[in-house]
């Protein structure tokens, strides 16, 4: 039957807040075109895209026994690219207006509404006529998946066979929640450990399903390493030093059917490293579009495509606008998130009429024209476990300025050096953040040095293949016959 089931709160095309979404579209199916045969398990969630997508109920009433001893799942599931996907469904959990939160917050029962879930992939998983060799899950909502299974195997045949893999995607979001849920879980109280789930006094979900996993993974080589400091280790660094034996990163790759000007659905024209000529194009429209002043057809104009949150340092980005502003330039930000940084961003934009364009919101069309339509892309996160924007940057040829942490550095090479793709710099610091953005102008001022870029980065490969050959030797290695 299946080799391995993926187990994700987000997949694209059917759900994504961000970049999770992104490589469980796209990992799953890069696993299968190399012969593995492959599933996923995801929410069924009421507000998802299920265009032109076929579901098929599978089991109308799934016994889960959780929260009640008589609670149920409906399962649905349907072919995508090659893979099998099930969506685990139960409304009061999944049909809302958000995945996890509103502005006011995370949902209340959000560590109950991923407990459920949990238990219903494995339930769901027994129901399959044999095994899987691996179960991979992916960041807090997944996590006890992993340590379910541990403690299922020391008494159950069923899953001897079976080895667990944990991907840690943003380690910031750890679902800590307190003890009494702990209790809930239904995990065994030797769990209760320093060792294990417990972590100050708190239920840790990451942390039990990386004590319990056979292997783990980050997302970047680089980060692999941030977080076994003190710096991006979140609290968790001492832990994660125990468990470094079996601690990988494996840098994700971009899915180019849907992220490459040479056939993006949603360009006005499309362009490639030898014929750059179309960017100019998307320029103007996106120019149009966002009603800004046609005089920035010849000058630099800089994006920014992210969540408003800290980690994306926004701050940064609006400590040094007005500094910004006074040059000859343009600059486009899209994003939602910290409401504060919604209103001061929107409160600028009155200064910069058609300079400055602030689109507050989430739309998927709008990030693939602004990541055409700009010149120089702007990413000054704090920290990065891998960034998948300035990877479609460099191949929509618009050169990042990024800070060197995690990810970034493992993608991007530095300017002024041989075969330069960006521009880095060292902290997340707006000086620094500043002159890096000036390094640029100065760069895009040369005109042959900067098309020779733009080509360079646009012909950068970050493929998902080869990702998928990095997990199967993981899932080798841990004695998946695949
Ligand atoms: P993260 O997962 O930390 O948010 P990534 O760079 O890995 O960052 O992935 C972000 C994904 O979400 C990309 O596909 C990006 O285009 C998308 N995205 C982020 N913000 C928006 C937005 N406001 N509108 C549309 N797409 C967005
Ligand atoms: C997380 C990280 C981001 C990464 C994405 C996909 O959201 O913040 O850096 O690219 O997961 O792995």
């Amino acid at each position: 039957m299946y080799e391995v089931l993926y187990v994700t709160s987000e997949m694209y095309p059917f759900s994504k807040t961000g970049g999770l979404g992104d490589v469980m579209g796209a990992l799953p199916p890069a696993i299968s075109r190399n012969g593995v045969r492959t599933a996923v398990v995801t929410p069924f969630y009421g507000r998802m895209n299920l265009d032109g997508h076929k579901l098929r109920l599978v089991y109308s009433d799934l016994h889960i026994g959780y929260p009640w001893p008589s609670t149920t799942a409906e399962i649905y599931q349907t072919d995508y690219e090659g893979i099998s996907v099930y969506f685990v469904g139960r409304g009061e959990y999944f049909d809302r207006r958000h995945y996890y939160n509103t502005h006011n917050g995370d949902y209340f029962d959000n560590c109950e509404r991923f407990i459920f879930f949990c238990k219903a992939v494995l339930k769901l998983a027994r129901m399959l006529p044999s095994p899987p060799a691996i179960i991979h899950s992916h960041d807090w909502q997944s996590a006890l998946v992993p340590p379910y299974l541990y403690f299922e195997r020391a008494g159950d045949s069923f899953w001897t066979h079976t080895k667990t893999v944990t991907t840690i995607h943003n380690l910031a979001f750890q679902g800590r929640f307190s003890e009494r849920l702990f209790h809930e879980s239904g995990l065994p109280p030797e769990a209760w450990s320093m060792h294990g789930a417990e972590f100050y006094g708190d239920l840790n979900m990451l942390k039990a399903s990386v004590a319990y996993s056979d292997a783990v993974t980050t997302v970047s080589p680089s980060y692999a390493q941030e977080i076994l400091g003190p710096e991006f280790g979140c609290g968790l660094e001492g832990f994660l030093n125990s468990q470094a034996h079996k601690l990988e990163g494996i840098l994700n790759g971009a899915d180019y059917s849907v992220w490459d000007p040479g056939s993006d659905k949603f360009l006005p024209c499309c362009y490639g490293p030898d014929a750059v000529q179309g960017k100019q194009e998307c320029k103007i429209s996106m120019l149009r579009e966002f009603s800004m002043s046609e005089q920035l057809e010849d000058k630099p104009v800089l994006g920014f495509i992210g969540r408003l949150r800290d980690q994306k340092g926004i701050d940064l980005l609006i400590d040094i606008l007005p500094g910004l502003m006074e040059k000859d330039l343009g600059v486009i930000v899209l994003g939602e998130g910290n409401l504060a940084y919604e209103a001061r961003l929107q409160e600028l934009m009155e200064n910069y009429p058609g300079r400055l364009c602030v689109l507050v919101g989430y739309t998927e069309n709008l990030a693939h024209l602004i990541q055409a339509g700009t010149d120089i892309f702007l990413m000054p996160s704090r920290y990065e476990p891998c960034g998948l924007t300035q990877i479609y940057a460099l191949r929509f040829g618009t050169p990042p300025v990024a800070t060197a942490v995690g990810g970034l550095r493992d993608t991007i090479t530095p300017y002024p050096a041989d075969g330069a793709t960006g521009f880095t710099f060292a902290r997340p610091e707006s000086g620094l953040f500043y002159d890096a953005i000036m390094q640029a102008l100065g760069a895009w001022e040369n005109r042959e040095e900067w098309v020779r870029m733009v080509e360079r980065a646009m012909r950068k490969e970050f493929t998902w293949d080869r990702a998928a050959h990095e997990y199967i030797n993981l899932y080798r290695k841990l004695g998946a016959r695949i």
